[in-house]
Order: C-alpha cells, then sequence, then structure tokens
C-alpha cells in the first residue's frame, strides 16, 4: 500500500515548540500563572490527543483548572460519533458565551472530530461568535502556532484542512495517570462502515514507525507505568502501510519483549483483521492481557451488509472459537448497536443470538445515531423509536444476566489485580483491575496504589467485583 499521508517533519514541530517558547514568555510577564481548562468528549484517541494540548499548554507556561471561570484558555475536545454526544458539546459551547462576557480576553477552542465537520464549523462560524479557534485533528500539531496568532492579533482562526492525515512525533504530552498510559499506534481509519463519521474525520489509516512506539512504551515502563493500552480504530492493520511493513502480532511480540512488569492491552480490533496468528501472539506473550475488544455491531447477515462490516455473523463465530480454543478464560468485549436502518426486530434477535453464543463479558450498546454525510444517514429508517427502545432495552436486560453470571464465577478465586486508583467506596476503597480489565473494589491501604496485588474475590454484580487483598 502507498502512503497518502504525510509525516510532519522535526523542524515543524520545533517551530511549535518555538512558539511554545514564545508564549511562555507572555505568560511569565502575568501576576500569576495562567490556567487552561481541557474538556474532553469521546475515546481514548480523544484522551491521547488531549493529553498532546495539555502537553503544548504546559510549554507555553500554562498550569490546568477544571474551573472555567479561572481558565484563560479553554479546549473543548469533541466527539462526532452520535448526535447525542454533539447536542451535549454545543449546549456546553453556548453556556460559555456568559463565562466569556466575564472574561473578555479568554480563548476558547474547539477541536477533534465534531470541529471536523464542515457543517459544524460553518455554525460555530456564525452562531457561537465567542469561539475563537476551530481545528481538526489533522493539524493538531499546530496548536501553539494558534494560540500564538490569537495573543498577538485578535481574529478568528478556523482550520479544517481536509486531507488524508500526517503522523508528527516529539509532540510533548501530560499524561492524566500514573498507573495506566495510552499509546496511539495508528491514526485514520479505511473502513467506511456505513453508519460511522471517522474515517470521514480522522483521515487514513497510517501507522507510526515500530521504533517511535517502542521508545514511548519503554519510557512509560521505566517511568513506572503498569498497564499500556494500544490504540488505533482498527489495530489489527498496523503496518500495513509501513515502507517496511510489519503487522500488529509482530508488534506485539517486540513490546512483550521489552523488559519489566507490565500489562499490554489493544484497542480496537476489526474482526474482518483479526487472525489466528494474532490470537497465537495473545497466547504466548505473557505481558498482553487476556482480553479483546471484538465488535460486531449486528447479528444479522443482511445487516452486516448494509453496515459494510465485510464478515458474516459465521465467521465472526468462528473467529470467537478459534481465540477461546487457545485463551480458555479470554474476556471478551464488544461494541453493538440496535435500530441500524431497515433493521427489523426478527434481525434484531440474531443480535441476541450472538450474545448467548459468545458470552461477552460486558458489551457497549449504542442505539442507532444518524451522521450527516454517511450513506446510512440516507437509508429509508421506518422503525419508531419506541420500537428501537424496546429491542434496546431487551438487549441490556439479557447482557446484564449473562455478566452477572460470569462476574459471580470469580468468587472465592484469587487473581492477581493492578490497583489502579481509588473506588469511592468506603469499605472497598481502592479501584483494581483483574488481567481481562474487570473492575474489582479491594479493601487495602492508598499506597497499593499503582501495584499489582493477589485479591480474592468475595462478591460480585453485574458490573464489577470486590475483594479482599490475598496474604
Ligand atoms: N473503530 C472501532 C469503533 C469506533 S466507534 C471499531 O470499528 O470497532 C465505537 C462504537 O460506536 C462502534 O463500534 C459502534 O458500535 C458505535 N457507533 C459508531 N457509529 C455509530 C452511529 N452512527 N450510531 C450509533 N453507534 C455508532
Ligand atoms: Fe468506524 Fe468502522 Fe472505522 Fe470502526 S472500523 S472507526 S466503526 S468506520
Ligand atoms: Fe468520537 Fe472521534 Fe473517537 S468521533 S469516538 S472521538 S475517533
Amino acid at each position: 500500500m502507498k502512503r497518502t499521508t504525510t509525516t510532519i517533519s522535526q523542524a515543524d514541530i520545533e517551530r511549535q515548540m518555538a512558539y511554545c517558547q514564545e508564549i511562555a514568555a507572555i505568560s511569565q510577564t502575568k501576576p500569576e500563572q495562567p490556567l487552561a481548562f481541557v474538556d474532553t468528549y469521546g475515546c481514548q484517541q480523544n484522551e491521547a490527543d488531549s493529553e498532546k494540548i495539555r502537553g503544548y499548554l504546559r510549554a507555553m507556561g500554562y498550569g490546568f483548572t477544571q474551573d472555567e471561570e479561572q481558565a484563560q484558555i479553554i479546549v473543548i475536545n469533541t466527539c462526532a460519533i452520535r448526535e447525542h454526544a454533539e447536542q451535549r458539546v454545543l449546549g456546553n459551547l453556548g453556556a460559555l458565551v456568559h463565562v466569556k462576557r466575564r472574561h473578555p480576553e479568554q480563548i476558547i477552542c474547539l477541536c477533534g472530530c465534531m470541529a471536523q465537520e464542515s457543517h459544524i464549523a460553518e455554525k460555530v462560524k456564525q452562531s457561537f461568535r465567542h469561539v475563537d479557534l476551530v481545528f481538526g485533528p489533522h493539524v493538531l500539531w499546530k496548536f501553539p502556532e494558534f494560540i500564538h496568532t490569537l495573543l498577538t492579533s485578535r481574529g478568528r482562526i478556523f482550520q479544517i484542512p481536509d486531507e488524508a492525515g500526517s503522523i508528527a512525533e516529539g509532540i510533548p504530552v501530560v499524561r492524566q495517570d500514573s498507573v495506566k498510559a495510552w499509546v496511539s499506534i495508528m491514526y485514520g481509519c479505511n473502513n467506511f462502515c456505513s453508519y460511522c463519521i471517522v474515517p470521514y474525520v480522522r483521515g487514513r489509516e497510517r501507522s507510526r514507525e515500530p521504533q517511535d512506539i517502542l521508545k514511548e512504551v519503554e519510557t512509560l515502563v521505566s517511568q513506572g507505568y503498569k498497564d499500556i493500552t494500544l490504540l488505533g480504530q482498527n489495530v489489527n492493520s498496523y503496518g500495513k502501510d509501513l515502507e517496511t511493513p510489519m503487522d500488529f502480532s509482530d508488534l506485539l511480540e517486540k513490546i512483550n519483549a521489552i523488559q519489566g512488569d507490565f500489562l499490554i492491552r489493544f484497542m480496537t480490533s476489526h474482526p474482518k483483521d483479526a487472525t489466528p496468528k494474532l490470537f497465537e501472539t495473545m497466547a504466548h506473550c505473557e505481558k498482553v492481557a487476556p482480553v479483546l475488544h471484538l465488535p460486531f455491531q449486528a447479528g444479522n447477515d443482511r445487516i452486516l451488509k448494509e453496515m459494510n462490516r465485510k464478515h458474516t455473523r459465521a465467521e465472526y463465530l468462528e473467529k470467537v472459537q478459534q481465540l477461546k480454543a487457545l485463551i480458555p478464560d479470554i474476556v471478551m468485549t464488544s461494541d453493538v448497536i440496535v435500530g441500524f436502518p431497515g433493521e427489523t426486530t426478527e434481525e434484531f434477535e440474531d443480535t441476541l443470538k450472538v450474545l448467548e453464543e459468545v458470552r461477552f463479558d460486558a458489551l457497549f450498546t449504542f442505539i442507532y445515531s444518524p451522521r450527516v454525510g454517511t450513506p446510512a444517514a440516507s437509508m429509508p429508517d421506518p422503525m419508531s423509536r419506541e420500537e428501537k427502545l424496546a429491542n434496546f432495552n431487551r438487549l441490556l436486560a439479557l447482557q446484564d444476566t449473562i455478566s452477572e453470571e460470569k462476574h459471580a464465577t470469580y468468587i472465592g478465586k484469587t487473581i492477581r489485580c493492578l490497583v489502579d486508583g481509588e473506588s469511592g467506596d468506603m469499605r472497598y476503597p481502592l479501584a483494581a483491575r483483574t488481567p481481562g480489565n474487570r473492575l474489582v473494589r479491594v479493601s487495602g491501604p492508598q499506597e497499593l496504589i499503582g501495584q499489582f496485588v493477589f485479591v480474592t474475590i468475595t462478591d460480585a454484580n453485574k458490573w464489577s467485583l470486590c475483594g479482599e487483598l490475598a496474604e
């Protein structure tokens, strides 16, 4: 495959860092350190992007706040996957008009997937005049330059170039967590599932060079990170576009060989590209967690075809069987859409059958939401909202029963878990994760955060487990 995307040169990133320094010099003239508020919606990819925005902001001399009244710069990093997410952002963005009236020097920025949609950018241009900067994911690397322009000459900036996308190495990051870290291994998506906006806003698939990924993971492990999640819209197609092609399984092997006690997770995998080689690699790489998030979206072959998923239900089930044969205690999770245009209740029942057959540990369930510009948005969609909701509730009820039954089988077992934070529960104050990423609330002291401990599971419900530290 030919590369259609560009690599941003180190000189370009150095120029951005020079803008950061100039802004930092301005920051230092202020009586108090200026603050920024970065608000993130959407998936882990967006979380990872916000870590870069924070990295740039810190290099500009900014501290961080969660209070929009205190912030000199507000960045809203948005998600376009469903209408509900967009409505929330537009609501919050609208409310900022009052905040900005009280703080006229404030800079308000909208970025991420929603910003890349031209109808949204147009709406913001016309009706949200308090927004100073709108930029899409392809030009995130230029954030310091945009801020520099806004600080030195007033005006508004709209930067949403329609391009295949680029790769920029060397942007500083401020990570949100000290135990778990996100590492993007590739960007974009080539799959064009008929309901999905992601390929339109995130550009074409492009893979980072393996040595850049390995260096980043090595650094994270040396800093004490214990749980590394490799990110991409379809990690199984990693490496196809590299000059020296390499597949995702080979990358996993190399990361697994890094010295240290840590877990490797990844998401998301597209079933059409999940291969026996991947399953074998997962089985023999001891650091790769025994969990697979493998979205199937729908259980009916006609709907899968209309969705342009490029696999059938039988093919999906066969892959699950192959994986379970190699890793019997594999934790499986998936994404499902209910109410795709034209899906009948009978066709929806095929989705329930997949749940019964696979018995996922957890499921992420969505009601179909039409996205402007996608093929599915212009398909006839006769089913009423009430009927879709009724089907959705049947799906939730079935999954709740399965999750509860699966979680109950943990009771009495002693499992090595990673303590990754506080649970907010007085009796079980620690939050930990099983290797399969099930949440376990544990009693124990705070000092254990960031450590692997053995936990005996004493109780379970449909959402989580709880337990006591084992001797
Ligand atoms: N790249 C991932 C999915 C990213 S989006 C993959 O292909 O598995 C996360 C999930 O959002 C999707 O798996 C799908 O279930 C859901 N989704 C995407 N577009 C949607 C839409 N228009 N309406 C409802 N759910 C949607
Ligand atoms: Fe969207 Fe499909 Fe790409 Fe996932 S694989 S991001 S669902 S187009
Ligand atoms: Fe949303 Fe963009 Fe992620 S649309 S789900 S933030 S890739």
